[in-house]
């Protein structure tokens, strides 16, 4: 640097754009309320008016699909097809693209087009996907606003098994850009590309040890290292860590096999030369660069010099085209370890006829070894995988219908429910993993169950707890969860020690016969019964409000949900009821703001929900921590009054909740959770807590509460949005 600066003056300021050591840098326990207000309105060049599903119906699809099919062959010097065909870079783009999706969270996938940002447009294992994105821009700067890049990059992938002979099981548009990097997907510790996979296991030797919600063995890639476990072949290990981070994806073994399978029965690998002549990533390389990474100094528009992943070869005879060529060639076919030219561990054949071989992907007078990953080893020499790639080989239509299955869940499980969904080639079809709902009834009498359910004799608490549960669920990574479909009468959501299940149970045999009387749905019902609790609230601390309503909540049934796959969305805390299921090594106010995250509430409205919540007494088992006013049940702004009132001290005692105690007399006033008291610590939160505290925001409390209420509740509401 010294060297390169030799000769320039020194700016004192002006210019000086980077921040320097962060607040979170210099307080590495402070909250990072970023997470909660990234993709602003402020960052985001397409103004508060832009609706894309409305620009969507000016789609012309038919000619957007023939323009991404006729952009297959339409090779580019500058980064010449394969064999012609781009159509297995544009497989691996839309699969890397939406593979990032881990099931814990929900986080990661396809559906905003995060591959056009770090850290994923320069991860190693999304390497020279960056020219995948470039061949699209013509296409994308010809639709213009009418197609996101998400939805264009998940299109590419699919159109590009259409072109290649595989009739697809459909497709959805609906997935909106964001403008800058996410920043609340945690990706791993590890600050250095591929760090042996050690530091996100407990055990690397058990697959299941890696930390949650991570669905990946090593930082920076997609799943696993195809190279084997840390880089050693072993394709029974490989296949252990297949299955696992497969199913953090949703996926199961059969739709594991399909997906590899599939995937691999087209294109190649790349590693014709030495990969440390590569040049740096895109978020790496200088201005001249122009965004591309991975300069590929040899290439000199010749595709067969191409340097990707390091392995170098094809896996079938035919890889432009979708068949089973793949199983044939794995099964039918004895494989030994051998080195790419970029020196990178693959598998080839002990013995192959040379008609069998691919023929290079520029010159087809030259043929070439095919080459297998320790991941397809694992296809083969895995029991499992072996039995349903077995099944497959003896049925390929069987294939063909579990990998057009598997690859329309891949790329649109995180897209939420069906409601979301736009275009003409949407598969009719309902899917199990979609979470469908039926559409539930609007047009009965919301004042009469209203009345009906004030009327039961149900506490207020009880009515607002409940409506709470059944909406808190949702989060926006993959817009599963959330009030509407009821699924809280349901196994597994109706047994979660979260949800209090005796005190469900109880109120949900008080609503359901309120819900038949009045041909309403539960889930409008338990919504409705949250409202006459905020309702009653408000009116106790004397505002006469109505909370606004959207009727047409449906109720799904058993048969309509995925058990398995709704553990993830149960509760381990909820800072709004005050409620933690273990101690975890997070802090609960980290999971709090996780958690609202997730459900799309930002950090006022975060600070005014804790505070009607805590003075209507919701708390998870009626506990009276952070319950600070002695007029519970009243929707008052006395949770912030009193925290900040320094008449009070605050006490924390070993081993139990903090106390706030009279400065003076010492007396104990009130018990509080690190929650409650991390809105008058906390400098943001304490300058949120204080607006509510002042003598003059009664008023504004209860509206902004109300707001936020709603917000919750219709959360899920892809139906009338
Ligand atoms: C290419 C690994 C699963 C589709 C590759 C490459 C590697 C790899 C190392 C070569 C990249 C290059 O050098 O250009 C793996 C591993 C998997 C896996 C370890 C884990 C089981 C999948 C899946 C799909 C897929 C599930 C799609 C459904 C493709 C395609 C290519 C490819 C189409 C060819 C890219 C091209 O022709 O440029 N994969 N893959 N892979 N992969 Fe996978």
């Amino acid at each position: 640097n010294d060297m390169k600066n030799a000769g320039k003056c020194p700016v004192m300021h002006g210019g000086m754009t980077h921040s320097g050591e962060t607040v979170t840098d210099w307080w590495p326990s402070s909250l990072n309320f970023d997470i909660l207000h990234q993709h602003d309105a402020k960052s985001n060049p397409m103004g508060p008016d832009f609706d894309y599903r409305e620009e969507l119906k000016k789609l012309d699809v038919e000619a957007l699909r023939k323009d991404v099919a006729d952009l297959m062959t339409d090779s580019q010097e500058w980064w010449p097809a394969d064999w012609g065909h781009y159509g297995g870079l544009m497989i691996r783009m839309a699969w890397h693209s939406a593979g990032s999706y881990r099931l814990a969270d929900g986080r990661g996938g396809g559906g905003a087009g995060n591959l056009r940002f770090a850290p994923l447009n320069s991860w190693p294992d999304n390497g020279n996907l960056d020219k995948a994105r470039r061949l699209l821009w013509p296409i994308k700067k010809k639709y213009g606003n009418k197609v996101s890049w998400a939805d264009l990059i998940i299109l590419a992938g699919t159109m590009a098994y259409e072109t290649m002979g595989l009739k697809t099981f459909g497709f959805a548009f609906g997935r909106e850009d964001i403008w800058a990097p996410e920043k609340d997907t945690y990706w791993g510790a590890e600050r250095e590309w591929l760090a042996p996979s050690d530091e996100r296991y407990e055990d690397v030797g058990k697959p299941d040890t890696m930390q949650n919600p991570l669905a990946a063995v090593q930082m920076g890639l997609i799943y696993v290292n195809p190279e084997g476990v840390n880089g050693n072949p072993d394709p029974l290990k490989t296949g252990e860590q297949i299955r696992e981070t497969f199913a953090r994806m949703a996926m199961n073994d059969e739709e594991t096999a399909a997906l590899t399978v599939g995937g691999h029965t087209v294109g190649k690998c790349h590693g014709a030369g030495d990969a440390a002549t590569l040049g740096a990533e895109p978020e790496g390389a200088d201005v001249e660069s122009q965004g591309f990474g991975w300069l590929n100094p040899n290439l000199g528009g010749s595709a067969n010099k191409a340097i990707t992943s390091g392995i170098e070869g094809a896996w079938t005879t035919e890889p432009t085209k979708f068949d089973d060529g793949y199983l044939k060639m794995l099964f039918n076919h004895e494989w030994q370890l051998a080195k790419s030219p970029a020196g990178a561990n693959q598998w080839e054949p002990v013995e192959i006829a040379e008609e069998d071989k691919p023929v290079d992907a520029t010159d087809p007078s030259i043929r070439h070894n095919p080459i297998m990953t320790d991941a397809d080893m694992a296809m083969k020499m895995d029991p499992t995988y072996r039995a349903i790639c077995e099944k497959f080989m003896a049925d390929p239509e069987y294939l063909r219908d579990t990998f057009a299955r598997a690859w329309f869940k891949l790329t649109h499980r995180d897209m939420g429910p069906k409601a979301r969904y736009v275009g003409p080639d949407v598969p009719a079809e309902d899917l199990i993993w979609q979470d469908p709902i039926p559409a539930g009834p609007t047009n009965y009498d919301i004042g009469a169950v209203k009345r009906e359910i004030a009327n039961s004799g149900l506490p207020l608490a009880e009515l607002v707890a409940t409506a709470w549960d059944s909406a808190r669920t949702y989060r926006g990574s993959d817009m599963r969860g959330g009030a509407n479909g009821a699924r809280i009468r349901l196994a597994p959501q109706k047994d979660w020690v979260g949800n209090e299940p005796e005190r469900l149970s109880r109120v949900l045999s008080v609503l359901e016969p309120i819900a038949s009387k009045y041909g309403a749905s539960l889930a409008d019902t338990i919504v409705l019964a949250g409202n006459v609790g905020v309702e009653q609230a408000a009116k106790a601390a004397g505002h006469d409000i109505s909370v606004p309503f959207a009727p047409g909540r449906g109720d799904a049934t058993d048969e309509m949900t995925d058990h398995d796959s709704f553990d993830v969305l149960e509760p381990l805390a909820d800072g709004y009821r005050n409620w933690l299921k273990a101690d975890y090594v997070v802090s609960p106010e980290e999971m709090l703001l996780d958690r609202s995250q997730l459900m799309g509430i930002t950090a006022p409205e975060m600070t005014v929900l804790i505070g009607g919540m805590r003075v209507m007494g919701t708390n998870h088992g009626g506990t009276k921590h952070g319950v600070l006013t002695h007029r519970e049940g009243a929707l008052t702004t006395d949770f912030f009054v009193n925290l900040t009132d320094m008449g009070n001290k605050w006490v924390p005692v070993e081993g139990k909740p903090y106390e706030i105690r009279n400065r003076k007399t010492d007396e104990v006033l009130w018990t509080a959770s690190r929650v409650d008291l991390v809105f008058g610590s906390n400098s943001i939160l304490r300058s949120y807590a204080e607006v509510y505290a002042q003598d003059d925001n009664d008023e504004k409390f209860v509206k902004d509460f109300v707001a936020a209420w709603v917000k919750v509740m219709n959360a899920d509401r892809f139906d009338i949005a």
